[in-house]
């Protein structure tokens, strides 16, 4: 007689995917796995996985902004802005991974999905249609400025509360880069003559 399995059926071999399966959750949104290799206690990890799924919700609003800034921007200084939009991109996929995943590692669960970021996020939600190049740029600085400033709240109280690996992380691989890329754009919104400075002044005249 053939075995069953768990379920009731009988065990057999097939090269038949198993489609369409769901199934409990194997750990809820908001909690911590014991992982008592971290030589953490279980409040330390659970607050600190709560305040980096803030920052990473806000840390993916901010990649997304900048794609869609990517492919909206418009004007004379389309072609370097749209391939600075996606170096900055491309430098917050980066974030995001290492955010989500310092998660994962303290032994929480990091947020993923669109519509559970929309409802997370701090940053102002930008209407879908374009926009002109100085609110493209004011809105990704405004969205920097939030970032940094919950970067260094973070960092400090990481390091208050002995998760140096959290500290390191934020600020090296998110306060940084945050600062560097705001002004990389921020000096795009200061006035610039292109060809005639604005008051000549004449060597004679010295
Ligand atoms: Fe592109």
């Amino acid at each position: 007689m053939a075995k069953r399995n768990a379920s009731g059926n009988h065990d057999s071999l097939s090269a038949e995917p198993h489609v369409h399966q769901r199934g409990r959750e194997i750990q809820r949104y908001g909690t911590v796995t014991h992982a008592f290799h971290l030589e953490l206690e279980e409040p330390v990890r659970l607050e600190m996985s709560e305040q980096l799924n803030q920052l990473l919700a806000d840390s993916m609003t901010l990649r997304d902004l900048y794609k869609k800034s990517h492919w909206q921007v418009a004007g004379p200084t389309f072609y370097q802005l749209h391939l600075l939009f996606d170096k900055h991109f491309d430098e917050q996929v980066g974030i995001v991974d290492a955010i989500a995943e310092r998660i994962q590692l303290l032994g929480g669960v990091a947020i993923a999905m669109a519509p559970d970021v929309a409802e997370t996020t701090q940053i102002e939600r930008p209407p879908r249609g374009r926009e002109e190049v100085p609110v493209q740029i004011s809105r990704l600085l405004d969205a920097h400025q939030m970032i940094i400033r919950d970067c260094r709240k973070l960092a400090e109280r990481a390091a208050k509360l002995g998760d140096q690996g959290t500290n390191d992380l934020i600020v090296s691989e998110v306060l940084r880069p945050n600062e560097l890329q705001s002004w990389f754009i921020s000096e795009h919104l200061v006035n610039m003559p292109l060809v005639h400075a604005t008051e000549e002044v004449s060597k004679a005249a010295d």
